[in-house]
Parts: structure tokens; sequence; C-alpha cells
């Protein structure tokens, strides 16, 4: 049975009727461009096969009921004329959350019932919360017939996760969930919210490699990344670390301590990297894909100090396989989770059998690896 046909079953079997709606949103994998996206700056992800399904319907009353089936088949309730934190079951508050903002821009909605199953792993790094959330308001917007597009969900979802949910994430994950195209990735621009869609070509596979280190202090440590980089961009007078060269960044070294610095460099030049990889993509130049996606990893690792020494590792393993035809590196916030590369497709399968022999050797971990393809957005209509 596929995913769509379980969620539908389970929901005649929860709630005795018929589901009317059925929805669902991707996760997501960064190609390049991390830590960017609350700088005001650019990053590159994809829609991935992996994501959120919903099946739904309306209540008359204020009644919210959900049936996750990922998280152990537990079952939550809410009403949203009383929302609160949950502090023992974190999944619902994703959903709370989200409604609760939608209702605070976009007016009253009614209750509904709903049976959530995702397949994004839980804390890879992978977007499994912003699929959840671009899923859900996408659902509330389709029964309580809102007008809602996909930068104005973006905006909810992450307004929800900081708000509500208590991390301070930027705009990329929920927007490439929203937004994304198959067989493209997306050049961003966290600003503006516009974006260019970017062709991978057929020839190249994503290869994704789960870590499967327990994240520890993510939300705590990402937090304090963001509030250094605000710090720096308040102290050179601008609104965000986009509007710094490396220029001025140098010529304020001085100024700063070297933290602070490292930070920001990471920031500047990540930015520089995110908008290079572009034509690197497009002209398929795959020595400059790996010197991109190895840039991004070292300073990820040595400026902004959120790699792991088993992610460092991976990126080394699959280095040693690739040898320059593609790249690899850490993808997402970091601290554990998951490894990207970027490969001609014949390099796949060599890439996924020497990771699996040589991780597990190393560091003791067994990696969960992944040959993704990419998907369309939730509300992507082309
Ligand atoms: C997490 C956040 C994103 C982004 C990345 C790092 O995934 O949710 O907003 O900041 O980390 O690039």
């Amino acid at each position: 049975m596929s995913r769509k046909q379980d969620v539908i079953a389970k929901f005649k079997e929860q709630f005795g009727y018929e589901a009317s709606d059925l929805i669902h949103a991707p996760g997501r994998v960064n190609l390049i461009g991390d830590h960017t996206d609350y700088n005001d700056g650019f990053v590159f992800p994809a829609a991935i096969n992996f994501g959120t399904d919903i099946a739904a319907a309306k209540r008359d009353d204020k009644l919210v009921r959900v049936l996750a089936l990922d998280c152990n088949g537990e079952f939550e309730q809410f009403d949203l004329a009383d929302i609160q934190f949950n502090t023992d079951v974190m999944w619902v508050n994703y959903i709370a959350g989200s409604l609760q903002v939608l209702m605070a821009e976009l007016g009253d909605i009614q209750g509904m019932d709903m049976v959530v199953a995702g397949n994004v792993p839980q804390g890879a790094g992978l977007s499994s919360s912003a699929s959840l959330e671009v899923a859900v308001l996408k659902t509330a917007a389709q029964l309580n017939s809102l007008t809602l597009d996909g930068v104005k969900a973006a905006q909810l979802g992450q307004k929800a996760e900081n708000q509500f949910v208590g991390c301070n994430c930027g705009i990329m994950d929920q927007l490439i969930s929203a937004m994304g195209k198959i067989d493209h990735a997306m050049l961003l621009d966290c600003r503006s919210l516009t974006f260019a869609d970017a062709v991978i070509s057929k020839e190249l596979s994503i290869v994704i490699i789960n870590s499967n280190v327990k994240r520890g202090l993510v939300d705590s440590e990402y937090n304090a990344r963001r509030q250094q980089c605000e710090s720096v961009a308040a102290a050179l007078g601008v609104p965000a670390l986009r509007d710094v060269s490396l220029a001025q960044l140098e010529a304020a070294k001085d100024r700063l301590d070297d933290t602070a610095y490292r930070r920001a460099r990471h920031v500047i030049t990540e930015d520089e990297r995110a908008k290079q990889f572009v034509d690197a993509l497009a002209s398929q130049n795959l020595s400059l894909i790996g010197e991109l996606m190895r840039g991004s990893h070292n300073s990820l690792k040595d400026d902004f100090e959120v790699t792991t020494k088993e992610l460092d590792g991976i990126a080394e393993i699959v280095e040693g396989v690739i040898k320059g035809q593609g790249g690899v590196r850490m993808t997402g916030g970091g601290f554990g989770g998951c490894v990207v590369a970027l490969v001609p497709s014949d390099l796949a399968d060599i890439v996924t059998t020497t990771v699996a022999q040589q991780y597990p050797q190393r560091y003791g971990l067994t990696p969960d690896i992944y040959v993704c393809t990419t998907s369309t957005g939730a509300f992507r209509e082309e």
C-alpha cells in the first residue's frame, strides 16, 4: 500500500468516515548555502522524495484531532480556541503552532480530523518539521477555502517555529517545501524571497548520508549562532550580514572578537559559494561543484563550528571515492545529521557501498544512505 493509500485507510479506521483531502509536502536537502538564510543571504536547496502526507476532513466545531502514524501512532487533540504549548508531545506543537499563526493572519478556521504520516528522517537536518508545517498549513487553507500562496505559507511556517516552537530558524526549509520544483534545485534570495529554479542534470545523483549522530543542543547552539551573526551585523551598522563584503569584514577585523569574525566570514563566503554554484551546476563543472562544496564544508567546520567528527569523516570518505568528480558537504543546521553528495550517477553505488563499509569501521555507527530524487513543493503549480 502506498503512503497515500495508507493515510486514507487509517483515517477511515480512526475516525469512522472518509477523509475529504489528501495533502503532501516534501522535505529538502540543501546543496549549498547553510546558515545564510537568517542573514538575508542565499541558499540552494532541492525538495526531495521524502515528505509528510496528511489525510484530513473539516469538522463543524473547533476541535483538532490528529493521529500521527510515524510518531508511534500517537493520538492528540486540542481546541483551536485554546492552543497551548505541549511540553510532553513535541510533534503536536508544529501543528498547533502553524494553525495558531494561520488564524492570527488569516482569521478563524474550523476544527479538523487528520492522519499524518511522514517519512523524512527526524532530526537529520532534512526538514521533517518544515514539511509538517507546510503540509498542515496547506491542509487548513484547503479545508477552509482560504487563499494562501507558497511564499506566505513558508513565512507562516517559519513564524510558527520561531514564535511557538522556539527555534529561530530562517525561511529556507519552509520555502523549498512549499515551492520546490521537480528535477530542480533553487537559488533562493532569502531577503526578497525571490528564487530561480536550477536544473539538476539527470546524469547527477544526490546521495544523502545520515551520520545517525544524535544531535544535541541543536536549538540552543543554532539560536546562539544566529545571535552572533546578528551582533556582527549590528556592530557593522547594517541590517544583515548579507550587506557586508569580505573586504568590509576584513577592514573591521580589529573591532571584532575572533569568534564573531569567523562566524561572519562563513556567512559572507558561503553566500558567494551559493551564487557561484548556479553556474557550476548549469555547466556541469564537476570539479568546481567539488571545490565549492568542500569550501562550504570547511567553512562550516572551522569558521562556523557546526560539524562533528563523523560529518567530517563521511565527507572525507566520499571525497576519497569521487576524487573531484562532484562534491560532498554537511547539509542543514549541523551538530550531527546528514552529509550530501552530488556525484555522477555512475558513482552513486560505489559511494554508497564505500561509506556503508568504512563509516562503521571508523566511528562504530551505522549510516542510513539514500540516493534521492527531487520532488515538487506543496504549493508549486507548474
Ligand atoms: C536549519 C534551519 C534553516 C537553516 C539551516 C542552516 O535547517 O531550519 O532555516 O538556517 O538550518 O542552513
